[in-house]
């Protein structure tokens, strides 16, 4: 079995300075490449150097992607520019940017197409709101949200389940819920679908997250953002 992935969520935080601390203390506990880190743009290129210094086989990733190869679309940034400046992975369809920016499945769909194209590994994330929970349809949520990666050959990507009540919420999902999604999900793609868990995973509930059945790893956002705690996280994987 491949090593469940820790993937941090960065967000819209960080400084240069901040990026330096965080990575050269994660640096000298010598992680592998199941951990990445999706950083800001602005400090990809900073991330990258300090990897390429340490030869750490720790994975870079971006936040976003866009969904156009190449032109006059101002102020985006491309999947060749990412891989082009050292990213192996990006981040795609994450509820904020669904919520905050619009983002439809459509245009998600798009853009897991652009990093492929690209040579990115895109990390889908799909999720439901507390609303849509409670009224009974998470499922059918998640199935149009899962409609997407139709056709791409599951080795090439890894889906997120990020339930949006849970992400930055301190509220995690319980094991049953994890468990009956992640199920749900490699039941509707393939049974090999590297499936993750996010939404306030910390230091001291990743133990408990990743021992569910059908979790392949993690996506991090807050706690990332702590090299001790980012490190309690990365050592509970299996
Ligand atoms: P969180 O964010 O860990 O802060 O809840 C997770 C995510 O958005 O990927």
């Amino acid at each position: 079995m491949l090593r469940q992935y820790v993937i941090g969520n960065w967000k819209m935080h960080g400084s240069v300075g901040q990026i330096r601390s965080v990575v050269r203390e994660l640096l000298r506990a010598g992680l592998g490449t199941n951990v990445a880190l999706c950083v800001p743009y602005p400090y990809i290129a900073l991330t990258k150097s300090l990897l390429m210094e340490a030869e750490s086989a720790l994975q870079l990733g971006a936040q976003d992607v866009c969904e156009y190869h190449i032109g006059a679309y101002t102020g985006e940034v491309s999947a060749a520019m990412l891989a082009d400046v050292g990213c192996e992975m990006v981040i795609v369809g994450h509820s904020e940017r669904r919520r905050y920016f619009g983002e439809s499945s459509e245009t998600a769909a798009r853009k897991v197409r652009a990093a492929l194209d690209g040579g990115l590994f895109p990390v889908y994330c799909v999720g439901e709101t507390l609303e849509q929970r409670q009224s009974g349809i998470a499922r059918d949520i998640i199935a149009e949200e899962l409609q997407v990666l139709a056709g791409v050959p599951t080795s090439l990507y890894a889906v997120a389940y990020e339930p949006s009540w849970a992400v930055g919420t301190g509220v995690v999902a319980t094991p049953e819920q994890i468990a009956e999604m992640h199920a749900f999900i490699k039941g509707t793609l393939d049974a090999r679908t590297r499936v993750l868990y996010g939404g306030s995973v910390k230091g001291d509930n990743a133990g408990q997250v990743l021992a569910v059945d059908g979790v392949d790893g993690v996506l991090v956002g807050g706690a990332a953002l702590s090299a001790a705690e980012f490190l309690d996280i990365c050592r509970e994987a299996r």
